[in-house]
């Protein structure tokens, strides 16, 4: 069994990327006196060193990381250790120009960046073998490993390469998946367009052609991608494992970036030994927290519950959108503390000291151009001391209320060309269902279709267009076992192969919903409908209609305009002990709470109503007891029931009835009992 935190980390994770290549060894002395001064538990460290590490073919040269490592562990910091293999360094490439990725139209990328990588190519392949072999020798048993810390970020930012070799590992992976190439055209439906293939030889990447290529190869290459990049990642994990029994290995996910959608994490959760997480606020005038709590809540589901790391993120503004704020006074612990109520066991940044050169120089730091006299520092030091108090939640766990299905191949599937309309958009929808059930105060677990739901009373699943056969059971099983499920439009269309399932839509949930769709009716750019309801209420959707036909459900919702005018909008189904509501156009906030709240009466969910506005309030529980997190978003100050008293870990007062949680302030208390 590998272990599954890290080793001989007795804290919560407090640091960052440490890059003191970068820097003369005089610098690092500074490093490392104000790391303590922190409160620095662990640094990630020659994440990007193997051009460094081994100057030519062969040639290497540790004595720099045998330094870095040993001062350190001279001031009690834990070390994960990089394996350098999402940066080749020149003489390889010079070697082997063919490792250059190529895209669907034929470019291959140059070297002078990072990540240029072809996951097919056996030349680096084996370079990344050789490197992790000797970095695992050298450093495999230092008593200042922590955890190892494989690549960077898989699938970002070069999702798939389209090259020869790559082709060929295609074909072999088809080849496993399918058996036959009859196969491959009856998934595919390679009848249609003259697409046939007469043996897997013919089949090539779906590069650049003049129009839509074929949607089953697409999906399907977008699988092997995946799965390439996973090969990898085993394979020097398993060099890992054998070289440095007992040394846990990571590789950092990017659970909820839309940016990041090439990587099935539910596969990677079940390849690493504790899942760490990157995540960065996308300042596009969307509530950032909430999108924050979301990725928080994604990484400790892809991690089935387990606690994670939150491996980086940043102490202010990052460099690489187009307008990137500094983070408000107090906004960096709210941020981390978030993190840690949904499962992280700590918080660490992207970097330790500001770089002066290179690409991420205007990127936040833990240590800012502006030194130690700055805001950032202050409360970098204060943070430190926060995650200090923090210490005995190691190990608890968040209680989720309800759970949200997400499936990467159903957004994969979804987000290829020709589709009924360009606004429906998969990744929108889960974003809006999610905040809805934030603004309830609901805590999320996200499930994947064909994971076992008994637990939860309530099941959301705002946009699964493909779901398997197997999926389409699971839920109809949820419900008569007397669940509530709420499905959002043009959900279960499809099966794995992107083929419409058989009958009337949806084909997968016909019959969980008691209803079909005769037909799908976008609206064009700036539409929308009214929508009546139960004592006259109204509702607004947009972007989607359709003809729902009740076979079972009832009406709750009609469309009151528009072409669809007079056919149900939003159903309610009774199946079984459980009831499951669809709702076939996109709703509001305002709509979508409206339909929560009644899904969630149906669920027996009890509201929260005594819960403030972006006052965040998540229980971690474990062996050690329950901790209740409060995050106040706001800028007054806000009050939070208890249900029993307890100590506040941050400020160490004792606390009763209503919590004080100041305006943008955070409140941890552990309830006695
Ligand atoms: C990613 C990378 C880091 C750094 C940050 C900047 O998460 O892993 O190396 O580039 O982005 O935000
Ligand atoms: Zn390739």
């Amino acid at each position: 069994m590998p272990e599954t935190s890290p080793k001989g980390l007795t804290r919560l994770a407090f640091g960052g990327d440490y890059n003191p290549e970068q820097w003369p060894e005089s610098v690092w002395q500074d490093d490392v006196r104000l790391m303590r001064e922190a409160g620095v538990t662990m640094v990630s460290v020659g994440i990007f060193s193997w051009a460094l590490l081994e100057p030519s073919r062969g040639e290497y040269d540790f004595g720099w990381l045998d330094r870095v490592i040993g001062l350190l562990h001279d001031h009690g910091i834990r070390v994960d250790l990089g394996t350098p293999t999402v940066a080749p360094p020149v003489w390889f490439y010079r070697e082997h120009p063919d490792a250059l990725p190529l895209t669907p139209e034929g470019v291959r990328y140059e070297f002078g960046s990072r990540a240029a990588i072809c996951h097919s190519n056996a030349d680096y392949r084996a370079a990344a073998a050789n490197i992790t072999t000797r970095l695992a020798e050298r450093y495999g048993d230092h008593p200042a490993l922590a955890m190892w810390h494989v690549h960077n970020e898989y699938g970002v930012p070069v999702s798939a390469c389209y090259c020869d070799s790559c082709a060929a590992h295609f074909r072999r992976w088809l080849e496993t998946t399918y058996g036959t190439v009859e196969a491959v055209n009856k998934a595919w439906g390679t009848a249609f367009w003259g697409q046939r293939y007469a043996s897997f030889e013919d089949v090539n990447p779906p590069r650049a052609t003049p129009t839509v290529g074929n949607p089953g190869q697409a999906l399907d290459y977008k699988r092997f991608a995946d799965a390439t990049m996973r090969e990898n990642f085993r394979a020097e994990r398993d060099i890992l494992h054998r070289l440095a029994p007992g040394v846990p290995v990571t590789t950092n996910f990017m659970t909820a970036l839309s940016q990041c959608d090439s990587v099935d994490y539910w596969a990677w959760g079940r390849e690493v030994d504790i899942v760490t997480n990157d995540h960065y606020l996308i300042t596009d005038g969307r509530r950032t927290h909430v999108n924050l709590a979301m990725a928080a809540d994604l990484t400790r589901s892809v991690a089935a519950g387990a606690p994670w790391i939150l491996l980086e993120h940043s102490t202010s503004g990052v460099n690489w959108q187009p307008r990137n704020p500094a983070k408000a006074p107090g906004q960096m612990a709210r941020n981390s503390l978030g993190h840690v109520a949904r499962g992280s066991e700590g918080a660490m940044f992207f970097q330790w000291r500001q770089s002066r050169r290179g690409a991420e120089k205007f990127h936040s730091a833990m240590v800012p151009h502006g030194g130690t006299d700055t805001r950032v520092w202050r409360e970098v030091v204060e943070l430190g001391a926060s995650l200090d108090s923090l210490g005995a939640i190691r190990g608890t766990r968040t209680e989720a209320d309800v759970a949200v299905l997400w499936d990467w191949h159903s957004w994969w599937a979804q987000n290829l060309d020709w589709r009924p309309s360009e606004d429906a958009d998969p990744r929108e929808r889960a974003d809006a269902f999610y905040e809805a059930l934030y603004d309830r105060h609901l805590t999320v677990d996200f499930a994947h279709p064909e994971a076992d739901l008994s637990r939860y009373p309530l099941v959301v699943v705002p946009a699964l267009y493909l779901m398997t056969e197997a999926a389409g059971n699971n839920l109809r099983e949820y419900v008569a076992n007397g669940g509530t499920l709420v499905v959002s439009y043009f959900s279960g269309i499809v099966d794995e192969h992107d083929a419409v399932h058989e009958g009337a839509y949806p084909g997968a949930l016909r019959d969980v919903l008691g209803l079909t769709v005769e037909e799908f009716s976008p609206l064009l750019q700036g539409g929308s409908v009214r929508l009546t309801g139960p004592d006259g209420s109204e509702l607004a959707g947009d972007v989607w209609t359709e003809f729902v036909v009740p076979r079972g459900a009832e009406t709750v919702w009609t469309y009151a305009d528009g072409l669809t005018a007079g056919h149900p909008a939003v159903t309610r189904h009774r199946l079984g002990e459980g009831t499951a509501w669809y709702v076939s156009t996109r709703l509001g906030p305002e709509g979508l709470d409206t339909l929560l709240g009644r899904a969630a009466e149906d669920a027996a969910i009890a509201p929260r109503a005594d819960l403030p506005h972006d006052v965040e309030v998540v229980r971690r529980s474990g062996e050690t007891g329950s901790y209740l997190f409060a995050i106040n978003h706001t800028t007054t100050d806000a009050k939070v029931p208890l249900e029993t008293s307890g100590t506040e870990l941050l400020t160490g007062e004792r606390a009763a009835g209503r919590l004080a949680v100041p305006a943008g302030a955070v409140r941890v208390v552990r309830l006695d009992g």
